[in-house]
């Protein structure tokens, strides 16, 4: 099969892109490198049946010569990380919005499946543990930028049940919780590769506020902006 991966330089994404190559899948990727890197693609970047580009889900023209001819699309790019996400809510919100509609559009134009990734985020500060799909939102006010990740994860899986219903477009959507391994890096705000890093150099693994919550919330708090593990 030939299958694109959106932030395919990203960490789950180039996992995914070695694996679909050891499967014998012809792989595409798009990437802007905004929380990617090259690097993560090293082992396989020569690889016969991989293919990338450096550039952005934004561009519409670009990604449609992407999507023209592959049957399945893995839309992982996303602007991520609470760090990132505070210092660029509008970016952010255009990529993980406009993006995402970007991929549907053309997967439905071209006819092929897609698999899109939304997150544990989407539940917000539900502290009805254990969670299940449909379950009730809980979510802050829109003054903090931070919600805007779950809300525009949660416009991405309106958008794709929207595209499944109307147009008949096969989607999946999967909601990821805090996900870590290898090539993830802790630069934009995840906590668990900022803790392993600090312990591997001998350093103090510092915990921001009181290190203690409610059970079941995610959250702890920075200054006016609640901080979350993702
Ligand atoms: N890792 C987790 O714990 C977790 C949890 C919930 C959801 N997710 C979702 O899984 C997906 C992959 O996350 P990840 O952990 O691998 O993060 P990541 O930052 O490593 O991967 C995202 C990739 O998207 C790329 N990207 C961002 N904007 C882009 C754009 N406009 N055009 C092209 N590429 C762009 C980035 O450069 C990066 O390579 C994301 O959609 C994220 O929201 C991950």
């Amino acid at each position: 099969m030939k299958i694109l991966i959106t932030g395919g330089a990203g960490f789950i994404g180039s996992h995914l892109a070695e694996r679909l190559l050891k499967d014998g899948h012809s792989v595409e990727i798009i990437d802007n490198l905004s929380t990617g890197r090259l690097e993560n693609i090293e082992t396989f970047k020569d690889h016969p049946k991989f293919h990338y580009t450096i550039g952005s889900i934004l561009n519409r023209e670009l990604l449609e010569k992407l999507v023209h001819g592959v049957d399945q699309i893995y839309h992982l790019a996303a602007a991520v990380g609470v760090k990132y996400i505070i210092e660029n809510p509008l970016l952010s919100l255009k990529t993980n919005i406009v993006g995402t509609d970007n991929v549907l559009e053309l997967a439905n134009k071209h006819k092929a499946k897609v698999l899109i990734t939304s997150t544990s985020e989407i539940y917000g500060k539900s502290e009805k543990i254990p969670f299940a799909e449909q379950d009730d939102r809980l979510l802050g006010s829109t003054h903090i930028s931070r919600w805007g990740y779950s809300c525009s994860k949660a416009i991405d899986e309106f958008l794709a049940q929207a595209f499944f219903r109307e147009k008949r477009l096969p989607v999946v959507i999967v909601r990821c919780f805090n996900t870590v391994g290898p090539r993830q890096t802790g630069q934009y705000g995840m906590v668990l590769p900022k803790f392993i890093k600090a312990a591997l150099l001998d350093q103090p693994l510092v915990v921001i506020g009181m290190g203690s919550r409610p059970a079941g919330s995610r959250m702890s708090r920075v200054g006016s902006e609640p901080l979350i593990s993702r």
